[in-house]
């Protein structure tokens, strides 16, 4: 059988946000040098990005749409999709803290580094693991399970996605300026900036 287009659009969406925090963690080892204002205009465009797209399309879907099915015919995924739950649950405020330690690094200089560095390290081993979690436990099981019509469902509605990211779609509109920013400066594997 053809692999279905929402575990496709999955797996693309884990891959543009595991490129994301890769380019991330690469701009924050290399700090604010001799050009702060464009690093910090950097990083806190892509943490921005991280909150519009995974955060609220991403995470939504797979909590609204794949995962009751997944519980629902495969009882057995229960715990992992609890733990998911409760990551999803965390994302977001997780993603807004970082926003502000940034801020505090941005506004009040060197002494607030440290704060923001730890917990963007922590945010990054959080993200890695709750993407393999899916993939190894669920992604799997979903895929032997649910129906042609829960797919047909499924796939109709992460195919609206369309993450700029992933390197298949356009921006829309409202994101081009934004998207644009980051794969200028952002540095690789996302962006073109050094
Ligand atoms: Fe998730
Ligand atoms: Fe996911």
């Amino acid at each position: 059988m053809k692999i279905p287009e929402t575990l496709r659009v999955i797996r693309d969406e884990h891959n543009a946000l595991s490129g994301m925090l890769q380019s991330l963690s690469l701009l924050i080892r290399r700090g604010p040098g001799d050009e702060p204002q464009r690093f910090f205009d950097t990083l806190e465009a892509m943490l921005f990005y991280i909150d519009e797209f995974p955060e609220r399309l991403h995470h939504t879907k797979e909590s609204g749409l794949l995962f009751p099915r997944v519980v629902k015919l495969a009882p057995q995924t229960a715990d992992a999709v609890a733990r998911l739950e409760h990551d999803h649950a965390k994302g977001e405020p997780a993603v807004r803290e970082l926003q502000h330690l940034l801020l505090a690094w941005k506004f009040l200089g060197e002494s607030r580094r440290a704060a923001f560095v730890d917990q963007f390290g922590r945010y990054l081993s959080f993200y890695l693991e709750h993407m393999l979690l899916e993939e190894q436990e669920i992604l799997p099981v979903a895929e032997r399970c649910l129906s042609a019509q829960d797919w047909a469902d499924l796939d109709q509605a992460f195919a609206a996605n369309r993450d700029p990211l992933t390197g298949k779609y356009p921006p829309d509109d409202i994101y081009e300026q934004l998207f644009k920013r980051i794969v200028h400066d952002a540095p690789a594997p996302i962006g073109l900036g050094g």
